[in-house]
């Protein structure tokens, strides 16, 4: 099995979790790539088997340029007939979007439309996403909204908590795909 966690981070908070994620999944799986998104990265996403997507929420969606990258992407597929009516599910191709958000205003309600929307984006593929992951992030300047929200005070979020429920819910997809994976194992850093 082939995974790929692409995320992009402002501050570091989704690096963290992208981070334990990929540190548990490597584990356990063939092949997994840690990319951290710029400009310049570009994948083949139907090379991987597990795919995973994780952005800062910013203004309730994932950030312009991941999004912009990923309708790139949908585009130059759809004009290569990758993308057909109904959109089928691929055997054996899963996906999982993850987020931190800080939800200040109207708590996890402001991450739900980022991770429909990279859900929406996989599942056009083809992809089953099997899960959508929300983690607490703290605003990085100094800001009353970091403790006045409607999470209360989410300083130092993520913390060790917050960490050890990623760990626990990456396990639990590692579980359900164990018949996959195979023995050879390989993993990449690009951040
Ligand atoms: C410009 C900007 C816009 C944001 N918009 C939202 C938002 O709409 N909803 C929300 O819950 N959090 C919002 N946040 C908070 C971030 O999603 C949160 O702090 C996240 O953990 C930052 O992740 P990062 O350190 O990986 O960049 C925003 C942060 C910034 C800087």
């Amino acid at each position: 099995m082939k995974c790929v966690i692409l995320y992009d981070s402002i501050g570091g908070n989704t690096e963290k979790v992208a981070q334990y994620i990929f540190d548990t999944l490597r584990d356990a799986i063939s092949i997994v790539d840690l990319i951290k998104f710029t400009p310049e990265v570009d994948i083949e996403i139907f090379e991987y088997d597990l795919v995973l997507l994780g952005s800062p929420v910013i203004d309730w969606l994932p950030t312009k340029r991941m999004m912009d990258f990923l309708k790139k992407k949908l585009q130059s597929y759809s004009d290569h007939g990758k993308i057909v009516p109904s959109s089928p599910l691929i055997p054996g191709k899963y996906g999982i979007c993850f987020c931190t958000y800080a939800g200040p205003h109207i708590g996890k309600n402001e991450a739900l439309p980022m991770t429909m929307w990279l859900s929406s984006f996989l599942e056009h593929l083809g992809y089953a996403v099997l899960d959508k992951w929300h983690i607490v992030g703290q605003f990085h300047k100094e800001t009353d909204m970091n403790t006045q929200g409607r999470l209360g005070n989410i300083l130092g979020r993520p913390n060790d908590a917050d960490l050890i429920n990623v760990v626990n819910r990456t396990k639990g997809i590692i579980g359900a795909l164990s018949e996959f994976m195979g023995e050879e194992k390989r993993s990449t850093e690009r951040v």
